[in-house]
């Protein structure tokens, strides 16, 4: 398997949660020399310094100081989070077979949670001699299971099913006894009583690298999580640029970003300011020379349902990275956000595809439509081209995946010159 792709199939299997995902991003900057800053604290930046804060365990921006004067930041903006089901309060269910009370978390394909092993991982908030710690908690087995009932019982099956979320979803723990044993296993895997928690299911399967030349990626989470890969990769790559580089990867994405850590919080436009203090910037002027690639997966042309794609600009697996387009901006490209990006990818020797609804169908949104209404700046809306969106395994194309660590290697490593007119790249 080549490097780059087993390194990312590492990431993906030791981030069963958001605040795990987080937890090894912070681990591989640590890793590099990074400073972990505290939002509480008077912050002393210095040239030439590495920086990255984390909020709520679960977003994170990190930067690096340039050795001159900066003139702008170069930002990314990808989502850690994934569709899933949260775990409730109060959630051993008792009964003939003891059950799991959970919620849905995001817009996910009901259909491929069901039958396949799944456990339990997030953080926990533990009772201390002086407080309560937040934890990090895998139960690193096959836990549960949500059960299909048989086509002999649900014959109409087959026929577009609606799946209810308080009945047909609920994942069997154990037996009728069982009740109780959930709460006492994961206070002793978080080694004290947990006051607090955000525990989601998330499913066994490993990351797969599949197909007959090897060409293509499954995993949980592949939104946005080769995203959030591939612009940490590229960050940490990248050669020294003029302007400061920033990296942000936020919660909350599925359920519409406004959360503390969401993309809608002020995390990012509170943490540009404060650099910008630091050393003496002008946040207007800074912002007048800054760019944002929002990088979240894109739709790819699917084998068996073409006619769902726009007949002109439908992104294969394989085919580079994608620039996503929307007339209404719930992609926030535009023709200066689209030339620019055509540059770094010529730059890095990666194609670039385009995507487009078909126009009579609504899309999604990303974050980089959220993130402007704090901090205006052209953004490019990008993505890798993936199958089964919001499935509990995704598949993408590993080329692709590798593609964009260059694309953000390079776009870090440059230092755009913006006016009205265009740019100097
Ligand atoms: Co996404």
């Amino acid at each position: 398997m080549e490097q780059g792709i087993k390194a990312l199939t590492e990431f993906l299997d030791s981030s069963p949660s958001v605040y795990h995902a987080v937890d090894n991003l912070s681990q591989m900057l640590k890793n590099a020399g990074y400073t972990c800053l505290s939002e509480a604290d008077d912050w002393n930046l210095e040239p030439g310094g590495n920086y990255y804060l984390i909020r709520g365990g679960s977003a994170l921006i990190a930067f690096r100081i340039p050795r001159t004067a900066p003139r702008g930041f170069l930002m990314s903006a990808s989502h850690a989070d994934r569709p899933c089901f949260k775990v409730k309060e109060n959630g051993e269910l008792a009964g003939t077979y003891t059950r799991l009370a959970t919620e849905k978390y995001g817009g996910m394909l009901i259909a491929p949670w069901l039958d396949r092993p799944l456990s339990i991982a997030g953080r926990v908030l533990v009772e201390t001699q002086t407080g309560v710690e937040a934890r990090l908690l895998n139960i690193d087995r096959d836990l549960l299971l949500i059960p299909n009932v048989a086509i002999h019982m649900n014959r109409g099956a087959n026929d577009g099913f609606a799946w209810n979320p308080a009945v047909d979803t609920l994942p069997l723990l154990g037996g009728k006894d069982a009740k109780g044993k959930l709460s006492a296993l994961l206070e002793r895997e978080a080694g004290g009583k947990i006051l607090g928690h955000d525990l989601y299911l998330y499913v066994r399967q490993k990351a797969a690298v599949w197909g007959l030349d090897e060409e293509f990626i499954s995993s949980a989470a592949l939104d946005d999580l080769a995203c959030v890969w591939g612009c940490a990769r590229g960050f940490l790559n990248a050669q020294d640029s003029a302007d400061i580089p920033v990296l942000c990867v936020f919660d909350s994405e599925e359920v519409g970003s406004n959360s503390v850590q969401g993309a809608a919080s002020m995390f990012l436009e509170t943490t540009l300011e404060r650099i910008c203090s630091s050393l003496k910037l002008s946040l207007p002027r800074m912002l007048a020379q800054s760019f944002m690639i929002s990088a979240d997966n894109a739709h790819a042309l699917h084998p068996n349902h073409p006619e769902y794609a726009d007949p002109a600009n439908a992104p294969v697996l394989n085919g580079g990275v994608v620039l996503k387009f929307n007339a209404a901006q719930r992609y926030t490209t535009d023709g200066l956000s689209a030339a620019l990006f055509r540059k770094v990818c010529a730059r890095a020797g990666v194609p670039v595809q385009t995507y487009f609804n078909r126009a009579d169908m609504p899309g999604g949104s990303t974050l980089g439509h959220i993130s402007l209404s704090h901090v205006s700046v052209p953004t490019a809306d990008i993505g890798l081209p993936q199958l089964a969106m919001h499935s509990s395994y995704e598949t993408a194309g590993t080329t692709d995946a590798v593609a964009l660590e260059k694309v953000m290697s390079a776009y870090y490593g440059c230092a755009p010159v913006m006016d009205s007119s265009g740019f100097v790249l």
